[in-house]
């Protein structure tokens, strides 16, 4: 693999889902792959699990991590031929080729500003990197991907089901604040990819990007298509149409026990208890929250390990 900044960087889903699964049952099987090379991580935003699974999953692989939230450096500048006169201190062709020069591999995390829709699908931040550094990228979520996050859900789908196509549908829920598109984009791109009877159910002014949702099935009516699912994936965005807008916060979309009846409850965490999903549900055997981010080391490791041997 030489970049994973898409989940079409995979080149046989099935495959990689196994052998992160096997990684998980033994995860210090290839310490030397990664002997004397170096991960650095590069945070423009906050995180938990990404920051310590992806850091767990390199140092399991005898790799060294260094970490740098980049708000603490030089701010940066992405634009060509600016007069740097004002707040950007370094642009992005030297940091990029500079860092390379210290790491192996780079992982960047950079959310989208949810305030101007062709400036966030560009991927500027993300694709200036994978333009400027000369060592391999890896997404750890950007503005309109989560790829990582898409893996897990995959390997845990897997570890879940014995079913051949189980059933899984998507679910909007409700959150105060504007959220991106990343993880539902990524995760709608994995449940096409796999072999699951996947559906999408959203409140009208919802819809995500149509190049994305493609065909697949979408419903506004929660009820009918929560209706036997073996997996509710919860996930709360803005409006794509209204780009970066909280339309409503309409509490009938909460995930509650009743809803959910015998299915597997899935999200991506943090999740805000009582508004996203009610405590009921995320308290129970239900949930595989817990379950979900302990695979995140797992699906960073499987994608480092692709990596390191393509160094
Ligand atoms: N799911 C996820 O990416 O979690 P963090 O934002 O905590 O990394």
């Amino acid at each position: 693999m030489k970049k994973y900044t898409d989940i079409h960087d995979i080149e046989n889903i099935p495959k990689i889902i196994q052998e992160a699964i096997a990684l998980k049952a033994n995860p210090f099987q290839y310490e030397h792959l990664g002997k004397h090379k170096t991960l650095v991580m590069l945070f423009f935003n906050s995180s938990l699990r990404t920051r310590l699974s992806t850091e767990k999953a390199a140092k399991n692989l005898g790799m060294d991590v260094m970490i740098l939230d980049i708000n603490n450096a030089w701010n940066l500048e992405f634009k060509d031929g600016t007069i740097m006169n004002l707040d950007s201190a370094e642009h992005i062709k030297e940091a990029a080729q500079v860092i390379s020069q210290y790491t192996d591999v780079i992982a960047v995390r950079a959310f989208p500003s949810l305030k101007n829709k062709e400036e966030d699908e560009s991927e500027y931040i993300l694709n200036n990197f994978t333009k400027y550094a000369s060592v391999p990228i890896i997404n750890m979520e950007s503005a309109t991907a989560h790829p990582l996050q898409a893996l897990t859900d995959a390997i845990t789908i897997s570890e879940l089901t014995n079913k051949k196509k189980p059933k899984v549908v998507l679910s909007w829920a409700p959150h105060p604040k504007a959220l991106p598109h990343a993880v539902a984009n990524s995760f709608i791109k994995m449940m096409q990819s796999i072999d699951v009877d996947f559906s999408i159910t959203h409140p009208e002014g919802y819809a995500l990007d149509p190049n994305i949702t493609k065909n697949t099935p979408i419903s506004y009516d929660q009820e009918e298509a929560l209706k036997d699912a073996d997996f509710v994936y919860v996930k709360n965005w803005s409006s794509y149409d209204n780009y970066g807008q909280v339309l409503d916060q309409n509490p009938d979309w909460m995930i509650t026990q009743e809803k959910i009846g015998n299915a597997t409850c899935m999200h991506c965490l943090p999740v805000r208890r009582n508004m996203v999903i009610e405590d009921a549900v995320l308290d129970s055997d239900n949930s595989a929250v817990i379950q979900q981010a302990g695979n995140r080391t797992f699906a960073a490791q499987v994608v480092l390990k692709k990596i390191l041997e393509n160094l």
